[in-house]
């Protein structure tokens, strides 16, 4: 009980990643998932399964029976275009099914819960880094049902004493530099996925949204960090707030910022070859620039992204692609 931990969301991009992390930390670990966008191939075996959904209150309960320390909570749909255009079902699963997961977790006691926020929540910079302080405005539906939930953290601390760690993600990328995750993240809808699946010839070519942003190069600067990088976090940040009894909220990112160009560059350079693109107009909603300064989560964690290089990032993500080009 004390060492059991449940990964709500556990087969999917990040959460295989965290559920790694945590089987090496020693924690016993179960994954909840429905699969609709986790993979069967993420499963580990030293690690229990529970299939279920997060808007069915009663899967989360029963889930819950087993009786666990803490929980992490991955399991909220993603693509920012989506959620504008059918924030129904955003609301649904993001925000519904918290609250779900939070009153099952309150119901079965159990007290410590990590959540995979993101840097949406901040929306337009205001001052570069973005560090926690900066005023929240989420410029899309998505970055706001990760506040929302934040919310709802916040005030399930306070009136039943729940503890949590809110991190807040920049842009999460790579695969574990081992090897050790099997499953392609589905429809991936960014930039580095995008430019392997141009790589690997199963994409025409990456379109550039915008060439005339105010950067040194004039196209979007981002704040990538390293999925490895950021499991590693979650299992500090789960030790901390259960031995601490104190909640955290971090901002997750590499302090670096790379922009299109860079990034297209490296791969092309890593990959062998060409990756066509071609520059097309900004993408509404896109910020110039967006890097985040994690000193917090240094200071608090002793915490440093350490996989989270250019050169890393995509050297990862590429092996997970190459073999799609030549199995085609
Ligand atoms: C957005 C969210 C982020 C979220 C992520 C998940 C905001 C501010 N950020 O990140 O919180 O976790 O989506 O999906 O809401 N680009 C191209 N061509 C492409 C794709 C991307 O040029 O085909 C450029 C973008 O203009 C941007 C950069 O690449 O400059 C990164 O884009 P992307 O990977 O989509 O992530 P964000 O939009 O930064």
């Amino acid at each position: 009980m004390k060492n059991n931990v449940l990964v709500i969301g556990g087969a999917g991009y990040i959460g295989s990643h965290v559920v790694l992390a945590l089987l090496k930390s020693g924690y016993g670990v179960t994954v909840f998932d429905n699969f609709s966008t986790g993979r069967r191939e993420n499963l580990f075996p030293e690690a229990g399964l529970m299939e279920g959904d997060i808007r069915r209150y009663g899967d989360l309960t029963a889930a819950m029976k087993g009786g666990f320390h803490a929980l992490v909570h991955l399991a909220a749909f993603k693509a920012v275009g989506e959620s504008m255009l059918d924030p129904g079902k955003y609301a649904e699963n993001n925000i519904s099914g918290t609250v779900n997961i939070l009153n099952a977790a309150v119901a079965s006691g159990v007290h410590n819960v990590v959540f995979s926020s993101s840097a949406a929540v901040y929306g337009e910079p205001h001052y570069l880094p973005v560090d926690e302080d900066h005023p929240v405005n989420p410029e899309n539906f998505y970055g706001f049902t990760k506040l929302e939930i934040e919310r709802l953290l916040f005030w399930y601390d306070k009136l039943k004493g729940l503890r949590y760690a809110a991190l807040r993600y920049f842009n999460a990328s790579g695969y574990d530099p081992e090897g050790r995750i099997k499953g392609l993240e589905q429809n991936p809808q960014n930039l580095l996925p995008i430019i392997m699946e141009a790589a690997a010839g199963i994409r025409e070519k990456l379109m550039i949204f915008g060439n005339d942003y105010a950067t040194e190069d004039g196209t979007g600067v981002r704040d990538y960090i390293h999925v490895s990088d950021l499991a590693d976090a979650h299992v500090r940040a789960l030790a901390h707030i259960a031995a601490k009894d104190e909640s955290l909220l971090l901002n997750l990112g590499s302090e670096t910022g790379t922009s299109v160009l860079v990034m297209l560059e490296t791969a092309r350079r890593i990959t062998g070859r060409p990756i066509p693109a071609e520059f097309t107009a900004r993408r509404a909603g896109d910020p110039a620039k967006l890097v985040g300064t994690s000193a917090r989560a240094e200071k608090v964690l002793g915490w440093k992204a350490r996989h989270s290089g250019v050169e890393s990032l995509v050297a990862t993500t590429w092996r997970m692609y190459e073999r799609l080009g030549r199995s085609d």
